[in-house]
């Protein structure tokens, strides 16, 4: 099967968000995580990419009214997380979060939970802001 038509078949969750139209091709139920902001930078709390019961989130998502797209923050080790803006360079489609990957459904664009194209059209890979952590917290840094 081809890798396209698995991430596809995988299962489908869509979220009816009033600003964010985002999609959702992944087994893993998306979750918009509590965010605190200042001038420079985004604070969620670690907390967030636990679950009860069930193993931990990969990824949560932000809702950043300033940005008119989500950031994705996804969890790249024990304590190195990866921040994308879900717009695609392309021509501004909001991108789909599943199966490992952002994919567009305009025209077909991939891009690794680094935001690198994977696949084209788009030619830029995506915004990424910068990351830190402490005991308790992850700091977006977005000016
Ligand atoms: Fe995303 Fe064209 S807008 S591939």
């Amino acid at each position: 099967m081809e890798r396209r038509k698995f991430i596809k078949s995988c299962c489908t969750v869509g979220l009816g968000l009033p600003l964010l139209g985002v999609g959702f091709q992944s087994c893993e139920a998306a979750h918009y995580a509590t965010v605190k902001s200042d001038a420079e930078k985004l604070t969620v709390l670690k907390s967030e990419f636990i679950t009860e019961g069930k193993s931990a989130r990969s990824f949560v998502l932000l809702s950043i009214k300033e940005y008119g797209f989500p950031i994705c923050l996804f969890k790249t080790s024990e304590d190195s997380y990866v921040a994308s803006l879900l717009k695609c360079t392309h021509r501004g489609c909001e991108l789909n979060v599943g199966g490992g990957i952002y994919s567009c459904p305009c025209h077909g664009s991939e891009f690794s939970t680094s935001g690198k194209v994977l696949e084209g059209p788009a030619d830029q890979d995506l915004k990424t802001f910068k990351t830190t952590t402490d005991n308790d917290n992850i700091y977006i840094y977005v000016s």
